[in-house]
């Protein structure tokens, strides 16, 4: 791989601050089964409401394709990102696309967006000792050439590429790497970790950083979630979640799926339901529920 200069790709002054702008609707290049973005507004009148002080930590704990989180500091709402993922490759990604973004980037300018490359890339992804980078180039890879951004899925058109759609309909390089030199122009204010999500919400709920830390808590859900990421819920998994969260202090906004057991777990708590929108990860007319230890939801349950 070849290794380039900073400056190369690195863009500055007014072509680095319009294109930072540019990337407000969707930062991430990842495509999430079951991601929020589309939730910007909700997520940022809870911030409002927290009256937060300066230098806000904004904290996901199953940050996926962290399209909440990115969206917000590239609106320059928070300061600082803290984004973790039990699942190692989806830590991989942000990490190289926060601490090597150089290298990520030549990868993906020579790549070439073929089945035979994505056969190539799944061997790869499950090698042992696969290296940070590699790990990190196949994720991208196969987020955006499979059906629906599931890793482990089918890719798009099939081996035979007789569907409707082409290998490449999602692989648009040029915007990739726009959005990953956005992602590394606030590196430095971007921590990456890869563990379970509680020990990530009970490290970060102390007197310390109160006043200052949101938390945005979007677990599998109960209905889809094994069907779509590697590390999922089960029913023991909701209970503890549900348990360890009363004891927060933090304030926090949670996600969930419209559904008994959710309802049941978080009756103490401010909810409100909204209408699903159509993705891998819902059907038509399904509900979310939003839930959070802070009075501000009006449509309670
Ligand atoms: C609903 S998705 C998050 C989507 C994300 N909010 C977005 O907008 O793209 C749930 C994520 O939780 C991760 N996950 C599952 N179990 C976990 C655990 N115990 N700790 C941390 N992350 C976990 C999955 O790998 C998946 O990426």
């Amino acid at each position: 791989m070849t290794n380039r200069m900073h400056s190369d790709f690195f863009m500055q002054g007014k072509e680095l601050q319009a294109l930072l702008s540019s990337q407000e609707k969707y930062p991430s290049p990842l495509r999430y089964p079951g991601g929020k973005a589309h939730r910007i507004e909700i997520v940022k009148k809870a911030l409002d409401e927290a009256n937060l002080q300066r230098n806000i930590y904004f904290i996901e704990p199953f940050a996926g394709g962290a399209g909440i989180g990115l969206k917000l500091m590239q609106t320059r709402k928070i300061h600082y990102l803290i984004l973790n993922d039990i699942d190692y490759r989806i830590a991989a990604f942000f990490t190289a696309a926060t601490k090597d973004a150089n290298n990520l980037i030549s990868a993906i300018e020579q790549i070439p967006v073929t089945v035979a490359e994505w056969r190539r890339q799944s061997k790869l992804i499950n090698e042992p000792n696969c290296s940070i980078l590699k790990t990190a180039i196949a994720t991208l890879f196969l987020n955006r050439t499979s059906r629906g951004g599931i890793l482990g899925a089918g890719c798009i058109g099939g081996l035979k590429q007789d569907g409707n759609y082409l290998i490449d309909a999602r692989f648009n390089k040029k915007r990739i790497i726009e959005q990953i030199t956005a992602i590394a122009y606030y590196g430095a204010r971007i921590i990456v970790t890869n563990l379970d999500a509680i020990q990530i919400i009970k490290k970060y709920n102390n007197p310390v950083e109160t006043g200052h830390s949101f938390f945005f808590i979007d677990p599998p859900y109960v209905t889809q979630g094994k069907a779509l990421y590697k590390h999922f819920y089960n029913s023991r998994d909701h209970y503890k979640l549900s348990k360890f969260l009363e004891k927060v202090t933090i304030p926090f906004l949670l996600t969930y799926d419209n559904h008994p057991t959710i309802k049941e777990l978080y009756r103490k708590f401010s909810t409100s339901i909204l209408e699903a929108t159509y993705s891998a990860s819902v059907h038509k007319n399904d509900e979310e529920l939003i839930i959070s230890n802070q009075e501000f939801l009006t449509n309670q349950t």
